[in-house]
C-alpha cells in the first residue's frame, strides 16, 4: 500500500503561503498583477485559463485577463507582450499555450521578459536552471519537488528516471532533480526498453502523456511514482501515465491523478508571480 501524494492538499497550503506573501507585498505597496493571455477558443485553454483567474482571487493577486481572436497577429501579440513588459503594474506574464498554428510560440516566449516570465519557459530561465542560478522554474516540475519535499522524499543519492523529455516539465525535471543530487535517467520515445529502464528507479516521473502506459510490474518495490498525465483511457475516463491500479500495490508513494500534480502546477504559478515581484523589486 502505497502513501498517497495528496497535490490538492498541498497545493492549497502553497497558496495560502502565497496569499500571505502577497499581503506583505501590498503592505509595501506593491500590487502583483498577473496577465493571463489567451489567444483564440481553444475550450481546454479557456477552462485553464479560468482556474488560473481563480486561484489568483483566491490569492489575492490582481489578475489581467487578455482575450484575444484567433486571428491574432505575431506583431499585435508581441506589441502586447512589448507593452506588458513595461507595464509596473504587471509582475508575471502567462501566454497560455498551444497558440493558434500561425503563431510562432517560441517567438512568443522569448519576448516576454525573463523576470516576468512565471511559466519558466524562456530560454534565460531554462539556462539558468542548467547553470544552477536562481531564477523562475517552470510550475510542473516545481510542484513535483514540492511535492517530493513535503513527504520527506530526499532526491540525493537516488536514481530518478523521467519518462518524456519535453522542454516543459522532462527536461527542467531532469535538471532539477540533478540539482538535488539525484541520477538522472531520461527515456522517451526512441528508448529501447522503457519497462528496464523505470525498474532501475526510486522515483519515476511519468509525462510521455500516454494513458497509463506505466505498469505496476515496471516498478522497483517501494519507488515513488509521480504522474505528469492528463490523459484519457479508452472509455474516455481521466487517467494518468501510469497505470495506478498496477502501480499503487507496488509503490511505496504515488501521486492520484486527478488530485496529484495538476493542482500543484496551478499552485506553483501562485508563488511565481510572488517570486517574480519580489525579483522586480529587488527584494
Ligand atoms: N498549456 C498547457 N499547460 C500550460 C502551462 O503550464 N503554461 C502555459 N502558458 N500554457 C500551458
Amino acid at each position: 500500500m502505497a502513501v498517497i501524494i495528496d497535490g490538492k492538499a498541498l497545493a492549497a497550503k502553497v497558496r495560502d503561503q502565497a496569499r500571505h506573501d502577497v499581503d506583505e507585498l501590498k503592505e509595501r505597496g506593491i500590487e502583483p498583477g498577473l496577465a493571463v493571455v489567451l489567444v483564440g477558443d481553444n475550450q481546454a485553454s479557456a477552462t485553464y485559463v479560468r482556474a488560473k483567474l481563480r486561484d489568483c482571487e483566491q490569492c489575492g493577486i490582481p489578475s489581467h485577463d487578455f482575450k484575444l481572436p484567433a486571428d491574432t497577429s505575431q506583431v499585435e501579440l508581441l506589441e502586447l507582450i512589448g507593452r506588458l513588459n513595461e507595464d509596473a503594474a504587471i509582475a508575471g506574464i502567462l501566454v497560455q499555450m498551444p497558440l493558434p498554428r500561425h503563431l510562432d510560440e517560441e517567438a512568443v516566449v522569448s519576448a516576454i521578459r525573463p523576470d516576468k516570465d512565471v511559466d519558466g519557459f524562456h530560454p534565460e530561465n531554462l539556462g539558468r536552471l542548467v547553470r544552477g542560478l536562481p531564477g523562475l522554474r517552470p510550475c510542473t516540475p516545481a510542484g513535483i519537488m514540492c511535492m517530493l519535499d513535503e513527504h520527506g522524499i530526499d532526491p540525493a543519492g537516488k536514481s530518478a528516471v523521467i519518462v518524456g523529455r519535453s522542454s516543459i516539465v522532462g527536461k527542467p525535471m531532469a535538471l532539477m532533480l540533478l540539482a538535488r543530487d539525484a541520477t538522472i535517467t531520461v527515456s522517451h520515445s526512441r528508448t529501447a526498453d522503457v519497462a528496464a529502464v523505470c525498474q532501475t528507479a526510486d522515483i519515476v516521473v511519468a509525462a510521455c502523456g500516454i494513458a497509463r502506459m506505466i505498469k505496476g510490474d515496471w516498478l522497483k518495490p517501494g519507488a515513488t511514482v509521480i504522474d505528469v498525465g492528463m490523459d484519457r483511457d479508452e472509455a474516455g475516463k481521466l487517467c494518468g501515465d501510469v497505470d495506478f491500479e498496477s502501480a499503487e500495490p507496488v509503490a511505496g508513494a504515488i501521486t492520484p491523478v486527478p488530485g496529484g500534480v495538476g493542482p500543484m502546477t496551478r499552485a506553483m504559478l501562485m508563488s511565481n508571480v510572488v517570486l517574480a515581484a519580489r525579483m522586480q523589486h529587488g527584494l
